[in-house]
């Protein structure tokens, strides 16, 4: 089954709560998300292999820890999951990354795909999945299902807010995908935004709107 895990370090709420705040502009919110994804890098990637090399130090000949063959993917959600991927790509520079574009109908909420671009060898790859909200969870199981159609077996997913709903939705279409946020909210308003959120993601980081 599908685990929850919740971040709540100290640092990552203080940088939530600045950028929840509505006067927080798109320059001070993209620095606060990229360094927020990369304290939350360090959670998603706690379980990644090691293996023992050996090496030499200016003093001697030792044992030293490396991560091991797995390779890892950074598949963002089109347009606000962007704003996740340079704090991941600081922790794992040698990371991939793909890109699925879809966005929100804003009658329905439904999700419409219009973008996907991934590595060729994405199924051989550790899958980081980045969006920052996950609302209704259409987006992420669209997402989910689109990366298993190409084979991906091990993949997470990576928000900031969540609200239950949402997460209910992709335990139950994707129960081996691990999902990481740092708050779950209270609940979806009628235009299916996140209350209290943070309002629309996308639209703050690129100051769209
Ligand atoms: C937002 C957000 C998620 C989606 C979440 O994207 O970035 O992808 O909504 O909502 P859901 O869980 O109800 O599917 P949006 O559709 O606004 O597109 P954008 O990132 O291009 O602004
Ligand atoms: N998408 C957003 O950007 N914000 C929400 O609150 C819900 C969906």
């Amino acid at each position: 089954m599908s685990q929850l895990h919740v971040i709540n370090h100290p640092m990552i709420q203080h940088k939530l709560t600045l950028l929840r705040k509505k006067e927080t502009g798109s320059k001070d919110f993209r620095e606060l998300l990229k360094e927020i994804s990369l304290l939350m890098g360090y959670e998603v990637t706690r379980d990644v292999p090691l293996e023992s090399i050996e090496i030499e130090t200016p003093i001697c000949k030792t044992i030293a820890k490396e991560v091991s063959g797995r390779k890892l993917a950074i598949v963002p959600i089109l347009r606000a999951g962007l704003g996740m991927v340079e704090g991941l790509l600081t922790l794992v520079p040698v990371a991939r990354v793909g890109h699925i574009g879809l966005y929100r109908d804003e009658q329905t909420h439904q999700p419409v795909e219009y973008f996907c671009k991934l590595p060729e060898d994405i199924d051989d790859r550790l899958v980081i999945v980045t969006d920052p909200m996950l609302a209704t969870g259409g987006s992420a199981v669209d997402a989910l299902t689109l990366l298993k159609r190409k084979g991906c077996r091990n993949v997470r997913l990576m928000c900031l807010v969540a609200v239950p709903e949402g997460i209910e939705k992709v335990q139950a279409a994707h129960p081996d995908v691990d999902i990481y946020v740092a708050a779950v909210d209270e609940y979806l308003n009628e235009n299916a935004y996140i209350v209290p959120g943070l309002g629309d993601a996308g639209d703050r980081i690129f100051g769209t709107k």
